[in-house]
């Protein structure tokens, strides 16, 4: 029988790539809490029809990339490809909506895309994304994109820009949809079946096309800015305006129209400079003010963004700035399987005074204990072998310095203590 594997595209997170996810985490509860967002976990299943009201159909995460089944209760079912949708759920679910607005709400989870497997681009991917729910001042949106930037910046991620867009809302988008079909209109029948859907569904999705032979007639395309109304226009004035006072640097980009088909107004993405193609976006939202009433509710507008964490720890490891794993302090040898008891207890004791303590079992020379040991990068080692036993003693052995003490059993601890904390400091 061939040995199991993975689903392909689904990753298994090792101990060595942890650390540098729990930093992450870490900093992303410290941004958003500083703020006053708050977190909130929705399930990773949702009805189906939850992502193709929202989404869209005609997006490419509608049409090819979810993961939908149908329940053992005969209702269809999918994996969320995205959490946005359903924190707005969530939102009118709770009641949210009755408490004082805008709702600040944070989010870390597994998301799941059935796209093709490559580095940057997983079908179980994980996000961390806010939204905030509930009003429309353009003060949230530079709240929103600087509080992605401060957690890229905090967690080293560098060469990253902001690439800002307004892509219009209700009142102004008809006008430059109509614009962008007069425009591609006559080229509609050389782009292929892709595009004349997207034509027909959206032609703002044409501008996300990946097919070089599209790209002189897509970089002619009319940019949405030039069609915004006075109030979209307005907004986006002040949303550059809070940018500027708060320091992010972004770039327009009249190009932004986002893979999802909810936004309203804002658009933005973070490209990191040195990933490759379509997986450089380390993170993207925008406003969608429209989707509470796609979702069946009262209009609400709001504000959000989702990163990709497995791009962002990629950036890190591409650039030789990962967390390592912190290795054991205390390194404990039962020599003599008498000695295991005694081990067992001496753990015990460091651990309670809160020194990381491994014990190394199983019936092998010294020689070959001392080998795990110096691998496990302790700086503390004590041995116990068959006369510490009978003498009621430990050898506490200094890795760094090479000296090794016997100390009375009862002393071990604050002796471990002493070379964990010399090692330290380096002294
Ligand atoms: P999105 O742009 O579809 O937006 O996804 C956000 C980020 O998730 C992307 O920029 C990328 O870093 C990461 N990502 C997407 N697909 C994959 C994949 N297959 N493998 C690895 N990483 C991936 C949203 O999901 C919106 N819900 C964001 C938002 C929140 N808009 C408003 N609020």
């Amino acid at each position: 029988m061939p040995p199991l594997k993975s689903v392909p595209g689904m990753r298994d997170l090792l101990p060595h790539a942890l650390p540098t996810w729990r930093r992450l985490r870490g900093l992303a509860e410290d941004v958003a809490e500083l703020r006053g967002y708050a977190p909130i976990e929705t399930p990773i299943l949702e009805p189906t029809e939850l992502f193709s009201r929202a989404v869209g159909e005609g997006t490419d995460v509608v049409d090819k990339e979810m993961y939908t089944f149908t329940d053992a209760g005969g209702r269809s079912v999918t994996l969320r490809p995205e959490a946005t949708a359903s924190v707005t759920r969530a939102y009118f679910d709770a009641g949210l909506h009755q408490q004082p607005q805008p709702v600040r709400l944070y989010y870390w989870g597994p998301t799941f895309r059935y796209d093709r497997p490559q580095a940057g681009r997983y079908r179980q991917f994980f996000q961390f994304g806010v939204e905030a729910v509930g009003e429309a001042d353009p003060g949230l949106d530079v709240e929103v994109i600087e509080m992605g930037r401060d957690w890229l910046d905090r967690g080293g991620v560098t060469g990253v820009s902001v690439e800002l867009n307004s892509i219009g809302d209700a009142t102004c988008r008809p006008a430059y949809r109509e614009a962008l079909r007069e425009h591609f209109r006559p080229h509609i029948d050389a782009m292929g079946p892709v595009a004349q859907r997207r034509f027909e569904l959206n032609p703002l999705r044409l501008l996300d096309s990946k097919d070089p032979a599209a790209e002189p007639v897509v970089s002619a395309a009319p940019s949405p800015v030039d069609f915004l109304c006075d109030a979209c226009a307005e907004h986006y004035a002040a949303v550059k305006a809070g940018l500027d006072a708060v320091g992010v640097e972004y770039r327009e980009n009249p190009r932004l129209v986002r893979g999802l088909d909810y936004y309203t107004r804002t658009a933005f993405e973070y490209w990191a400079e040195d990933l490759q193609g379509a997986q450089n976006a380390l993170g993207g939202g925008g406003r969608y003010d429209g989707l509470a009433e796609v979702l069946g509710h009262p209009p609400t507008p709001a504000v959000g963004f989702a990163m990709g964490v497995d791009r962002a720890v990629l950036a890190l490891e591409r650039a030789g700035a990962t967390v390592p794993a912190p290795p054991p302090q205390v390194y404990v040898i039962p020599a003599v399987v008498a000695a295991r008891t005694r081990a067992l207890d001496l753990a015990g004791a460091l651990r309670r005074v809160g020194l990381r303590t491994v014990v190394g079992f199983g019936e092998r020379s010294l020689k070959s204990h001392m080998r795990s040991a110096q691998k496990s990068g302790a700086p503390c080692v004590v041995i116990i072998g068959a006369q510490e036993l009978a003498q009621g003693t430990a050898a506490v052995r200094d890795m760094v310095k090479g000296e090794q003490t016997e100390v009375n059993i009862e002393l071990a601890v604050v002796a471990a203590a002493v070379v964990v904390e010399r090692a330290r400091l380096g002294s």
